[in-house]
């Protein structure tokens, strides 16, 4: 399914979001330039598609002996990745989140951007983070959320009505900006997903809403 979107997932999520993707990006990757600015920081983004949310690392990574990953299942996606990021010294890996090719607490930071939603399993996903972040390491997921009030009867129309129209008419892919409202309503509300997080083991478990809660942040140390 991602492999289909992958020629116009830039395009798209940039004109459906009204390039607010860009600041969610940004914002998630600064409340981590602590752990960025590190002397030899290793980070991985997992699910990183075209790989938005691991160049906003990179920004952050004052050092250049930081190293930073982007993981990704699609091929296509990795290619568009690496196009973006030629002359960086950013890595990218074709590998499942589920069952990463990395040794045991290997990395201080572990990031997802609007992709841990789509695991098929999430407890099996928080684990695999848990086993590859070193202790003390933290992880960020950013993902969709739902708002409530007014906002939320707006959002829910344009989600669910408007996106799906427009995103099949751009992708010329049917089936991908259908699924994207209902993978939403299907990942766990927040206190669900902070409560699984720490099961995974997972200390200091938080989310922040970003944009009144159309997306948010759960962050978690090891
Ligand atoms: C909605 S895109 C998000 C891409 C990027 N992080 C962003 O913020 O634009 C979700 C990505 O997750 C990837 N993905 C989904 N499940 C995965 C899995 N089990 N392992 C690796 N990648 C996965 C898809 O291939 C897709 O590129």
């Amino acid at each position: 399914m991602f492999t289909s979107i992958a020629p116009r997932y830039d395009l798209l999520n940039h004109l459906l979001s009204f390039n607010v993707d860009r600041l969610w990006w940004q914002r998630a990757a600064r409340s981590f330039a602590s752990i960025l600015s590190r002397q030899n920081a290793r980070a991985l983004d997992l699910c990183c598609g075209t790989g938005d949310m691991t160049l906003s690392l990179l920004q952050q990574a004052r050092s250049s002996d930081a190293h930073i990953l982007g993981v990704d299942f699609s091929h296509a996606m990795l290619q568009l990745a690496r196009e973006k990021s030629r002359g960086t010294a950013l890595r990218w890996i074709e590998a499942d989140a589920l069952s990463l090719p990395f040794a045991d607490a290997q990395f201080d930071l572990i990031t997802a951007a609007f992709g841990f939603r789509n695991l098929a399993d999430y407890d099996a996903g928080l684990r695999e983070i848990a086993r590859l972040l070193k202790p003390d390491g933290e992880c960020g997921i950013l993902d969709f959320g739902e708002p409530g009030g007014m906002l939320g009867i707006i959002y829910r129309i344009y989600f669910k009505r408007v996106l799906p129209v427009v995103g099949t008419i751009v992708s010329r892919v049917k089936g991908p900006y259908a699924y994207l409202p209902a993978s939403v309503e299907r990942f766990p509300r927040s206190e669900e997903m902070l409560d699984r997080m720490r099961r995974a083991g997972f200390r200091e478990a938080s989310w922040t809403p970003y944009t009144f809660g159309i997306a948010g942040m759960y962050r978690g140390r090891k």
